[in-house]
């Protein structure tokens, strides 16, 4: 029974943090409580690192309701969903804001800052987008600039005060031999604009959006998020020497960071961020988590069969993101932020991806009360 050692290797921690965050949970003015602590609450995995970045978790409305001694450890939120073109926008003239509201009410309530994801994906994003369109036409590429600018204006005004750093632009670098996601990839945007130029129009938008709210105030706040940033350092440094010479300044880099147990290595990871602080930016960890499986080991797609969480498999799992962390915390100079993509493994995305139905493992709570040994070792410093 794995997870009862888990429990009772760690309920030192849920006394104080659980008082605190009851104490801090539904609490919405959109002001800082008096008794909120940006750093997080004693005990937090935010307080451990208050010296080092914010250390955030990516939420729903789930979270905030049914998992709220889990969330207490984070002092940086995301919007795991709500703040995505399909949610947030899901019909031309409609906005659906209640669950993005409500987590950045939440924020703004313990004077947390979030990441705001993500303006422009090529998923996740409703059809009507798209619809009807003719690809390459000149009055499609206005009728989508024209659409995106009303996007981007209307959720990063409504966001401005507590959003400190925009995905303003997501996986638009490809894994295959050229530079940009094509339509091949699933990418509308680029098969409808016939390059990537709908890039620049998001930073420009995403800039003039935040120059409005208040002049100065798109500084520092500018990102570009990818997965398997290591593999993609020369194309994305491409990309943001092209938006440069376009008059973009990117302020920073994300990496989403959806790990495996033994890739990327710590040499591999400090050399990507080294190239990137080299070029001039800012890096974020904006997706973090560790699957216990590699249905890629071998090159080819080969699905891995359910495992069972075994301690020996937990504490394994606790290592490698112990030595994630080390290498975060030595680079606390330039990462803006520590995010995982979730804050319980029951309600992983990867118990969905790439095999529907395995369990996995791959966050710092099995369940909302079961803290794992992961948590434990990124605290011991
Ligand atoms: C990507 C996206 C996230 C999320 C994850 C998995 O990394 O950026 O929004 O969808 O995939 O769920």
């Amino acid at each position: 029974m794995p997870r009862l050692c888990f429990i009772s290797a760690n309920t030192w921690f849920f006394q104080p943090l659980l008082v605190a965050a009851l104490s801090l949970v539904g609490c919405s003015s959109s002001t800082s409580s008096p008794s909120a602590d940006p750093k997080g609450p004693p005990g937090s995995v935010a307080r451990k690192y208050a010296d080092y970045f914010p250390v955030g978790a990516a939420i729903n409305n789930w979270e905030l309701d049914q998992a709220p001694e889990a969330v207490a450890d984070f002092n940086h939120l995301t919007c795991e969903n709500a703040m995505k073109p399909f949610n947030i926008h899901p019909s031309e003239d409609r906005y659906e804001f209640a669950e993005a509201d409500r987590i950045a009410d939440f924020a703004r309530s313990h004077g947390f800052k979030m990441t705001g994801h993500a303006l422009l994906w090529h998923r996740q994003t409703a059809d009507w987008w798209f619809d009807g369109l003719t690809a390459g036409d000149p009055s499609t590429i206005e009728l989508l600039k024209s659409r995106l600018k009303a996007h981007i204006e209307t959720v990063v005004t409504r966001y401005a005060d507590v959003v400190d750093n925009w995905d303003v632009v997501n996986e638009v670098i490809s894994s295959y031999d050229h530079v940009y996601r094509d339509g091949s990839e699933g990418s509308k945007w680029y098969e409808m604009f016939g390059n990537e130029e709908y890039v620049y129009w998001a930073y420009q938008y995403a800039h003039d959006a935040l120059e409005a709210v208040a002049p100065g105030s798109s500084v520092g706040k500018l990102y570009y998020n990818d997965y398997t940033v290591t593999s993609k350092v020369d194309k994305i440094l491409t990309m943001l020497s092209w938006l440069e010479t376009r008059g973009i300044r990117v302020d920073g880099v994300g990496f989403q960071s959806h790990e495996y147990m033994n890739w990327p290595g710590t040499d591999e990871l400090q050399g990507a961020f080294d190239r990137f602080v080299a070029a001039g930016y800012k890096l974020k960890v904006s997706e973090l988590d560790v699957t216990v499986y590699d249905d890629y080991a071998t090159g080819g797609f080969v699905p891995s069969p359910q495992v069972e969480y075994t301690p020996e498999l937990a504490d394994a799992q606790a290592q490698r993101f112990a030595s994630l962390f080390s290498v975060y915390r030595a680079n606390k100079d330039n990462i803006t932020s520590v995010t995982f993509w979730g804050v319980t493994d029951n309600r992983s995305w990867l118990n969905y991806v790439p095999v529907e139905g395995r369990a996995d493992y791959p966050l710092l709570y099995l369940d909302p009360k079961t803290p794992k040994a992961a948590r434990a070792e990124i605290m011991n410093f």
